[in-house]
């Protein structure tokens, strides 16, 4: 456990309109804030910061908490790794006391990447095993210094050359396989290396630690052209960007983004050094968000064939969503960036990205290369498309200018198209309603309740033990009543499994805080703790005897389904005993 005073001083020195900045912008409304759901694509703010109560809610989604909760969902991070965040945000060391418990050590998977890396590049520039990989490297163009900058290296062609150098260091055969170094064979136990004859790509976040590896097969002994690590403790790849540790300086106005670590690279060495890459999956809205940090504008730079444009058109969208503007950039005459600027150079490629076409007109170009717009029914079924694109552009001047842009392209009349998409428009908001009203009704009825799967069977009930627990987290007062009165409420009067879990971990200690709980709770969890608060902020105002009604009505309903299920609760099995003992 980490000390309590510790996590008090954390939240006081983070405030949750501080740390929700960094994932959404903020907007006044009335003492609150409210923004954009982060964890939601929105275009109407539902989410609100509560700054008195340090907490926030989404409407839209149910996501919600306090600071540590808003982290681990925003970051992806366990309770105790939050801390260690917003501590390490605000330079304060959190020590966790339970020393226990089998934690890793990140440091020391740092420590063991990096002399990976290290014998990795020594096998590189001076070992004979190192002989295909510097012909490799040579044939791709790479020089020493690029070779340094990027920390490349080469796996030799070796069962287990590595693993027995850091066995050497000291590092342990189970450490070694979480960090996708070492693998075990199957069927002979035997621990082997996982990247063989591969030049190697250290992925180095933000800090500077090596947190994986991407290896790229020298020739064609495997069908794999790139082997990457999967997650480690240390690893997540789909929120982790290559070479944003240097871009990171250089793209406040613009980054460039593409689908290969060779491309960076080309295009770093090119001068480019704005350009990172995803990590041998499709972009993630992690990664979309973390590209919105440090820079306004995205220049997707994919590959020219069929699954670039696709993937493209992905990266449009989920940038897009978070607010900053694109731009796709069209590689003609070479198949991928890096064999552009081979064979075309620098300044051809500068030349390309002030080329590069704006989101809209790159979608409008894909929808009429997909028609022959020089017949009518091409043409139609093109502006039916067209309609669909400009439906979802929020802002209506915007619209107004593609909307004349096409009609002049296509020779149609600027207010047909305009009275067709309205048409669109209207039809979506219609959708949009119903959806809305189908999921609270999915909500009110507790259908897909995963965090309380019983809600749906005990409805009563569970709305009663729900308001219980708001009044025992929002009033400290019903707290203690609660505990001088064991007899009043106790965990065998809740029906359903969650709300007697969390009713257990309120009363267990004398020094309950409310912040603890996140540590024994889930993300959603904490959310729905958050909307019990919110929809009973007001019963806070009723006293003593309201809360002892409402503890009277739960058991009344446990005794209801105990009888229903033929089954005599204490009380009942007492008085029949009198009963007897009075006849005998
Ligand atoms: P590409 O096949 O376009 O690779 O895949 P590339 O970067 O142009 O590399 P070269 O020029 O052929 O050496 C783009 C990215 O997709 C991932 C890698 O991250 C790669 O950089 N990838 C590709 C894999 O993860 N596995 C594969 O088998 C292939
Ligand atoms: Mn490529």
């Amino acid at each position: 456990m980490i000390d309590p005073k510790i996590v008090e001083e954390i939240k006081i020195r983070n405030p949750i309109e501080d740390v929700m900045a960094q994932y959404a912008s903020l907007r006044r409304a009335g003492s609150n804030l409210i923004c954009s759901c982060p964890f939601h694509s929105e275009k109407t703010p539902s989410c609100t910061v509560f700054v008195a109560r340090q907490s926030f809610y989404c409407f839209g989604c149910g996501a919600g908490g306090d600071v540590i909760s808003l982290v681990r969902r925003a970051e992806g991070l366990e309770y105790t790794e939050a801390l260690e965040y917003l501590g390490r945000r605000v330079g304060i060391d959190v020590i966790d006391s339970d020393s226990d418990a089998p934690r890793f050590d990140k440091r020391r998977f740092y420590e063991m990447n990096k002399a990976a890396a290290r014998f990795f590049r020594d096998i590189l520039f001076n070992d004979p095993a190192g002989a295909m990989g510097r012909e490799y490297a040579e044939r791709r163009g790479l020089t020493p210094e690029v070779i340094k900058h990027f920390g490349l290296g080469f796996a030799p062609d070796s069962f287990s050359a590595l693993y027995s150098h850091l066995k050497d260091l000291g590092y342990g055969d189970d450490e070694m396989n979480a960090a996708f170094l070492v693998g075990k064979s199957s069927k002979t136990g035997r621990p082997f290396d996982m990247f063989r004859k591969r030049l190697m790509f250290p992925i180095i976040d933000v800090s500077g630690n090596i947190i994986a590896f991407g290896g790229r097969i020298v020739d064609d002994s495997d069908s794999r052209k790139y082997l990457n690590s999967s997650d480690t403790p240390v690893f997540r790849k789909r929120k982790n960007l290559y070479a944003l540790r240097y871009a990171k300086n250089f793209c406040a106005e613009k980054m460039i983004l593409c689908e290969g670590y060779m491309d960076v690279i080309a295009l770093h060495s090119a001068g480019f050094e704005n350009a990172v890459a995803t990590l041998g999956t499709a972009i993630t809205p992690d990664q979309a968000r973390l590209m919105a940090k440090y820079t306004k504008k995205v220049v997707i730079c994919y590959d020219s064939d069929t699954a670039g444009k696709n993937a493209a058109e992905k990266a449009i969208k989920l940038i897009s969503e978070t607010g900053t503007e694109t731009s796709v950039l069209n590689v003609t005459g070479a198949k991928d960036p890096d064999e552009f600027i081979k064979k075309f150079g620098a300044p051809a490629f500068s030349k390309l990205i002030g080329e590069s076409k704006s989101k809209f007109r790159f979608t409008l170009d894909s929808i009429l290369s997909k028609y022959d717009v020089t017949e009518t029914d091409g043409k139609v079924r093109a502006l039916s498309e067209i309609c669909k694109m400009l439906a979802v552009v929020y802002s209506s001047a915007e619209r107004d200018i593609y909307t004349r842009e096409i009609a002049e392209e296509l020779g149609v009349k600027p207010e047909a198209i305009e009275a067709d998409t309205k048409k669109l428009i209207r039809k979506m908001d219609r959708e949009r309603r119903n959806n809305e009203r189908e999921e609270a009704l999915r909500s009110v009825s507790g259908i897909g309740d995963r965090v309380n799967p019983d809600f749906v069977s005990n409805v009563a009930a569970a709305n009663t033990e729900e308001q219980l627990i708001a009044l025992l987290l929002l009033k400290q007062e019903n707290r203690d009543l609660v505990l001088k009165n064991p007899d009043m409420l106790s965990p065998d009067d809740f029906i359903t499994d969650f709300g007697k879990r969390i009713f257990e971990l309120i009363i267990k200690s004398d020094d309950f805080s409310e912040t603890e709980l996140g540590a024994h709770l889930n993300v959603d969890e904490m959310s729905r703790l958050e909307q019990m608060k919110l929809k009973r902020f007001e019963l806070t105002e009723n006293g003593e005897k309201e809360f002892i009604g409402l503890a009277a009505a739960l058991r009344a309903e446990k005794r209801k389904k105990s009888m229903s299920e033929g089954e005599l609760s204490a009380a009942q099995l007492a008085e029949y005993f009198s009963t007897m003992n009075k006849k005998i």
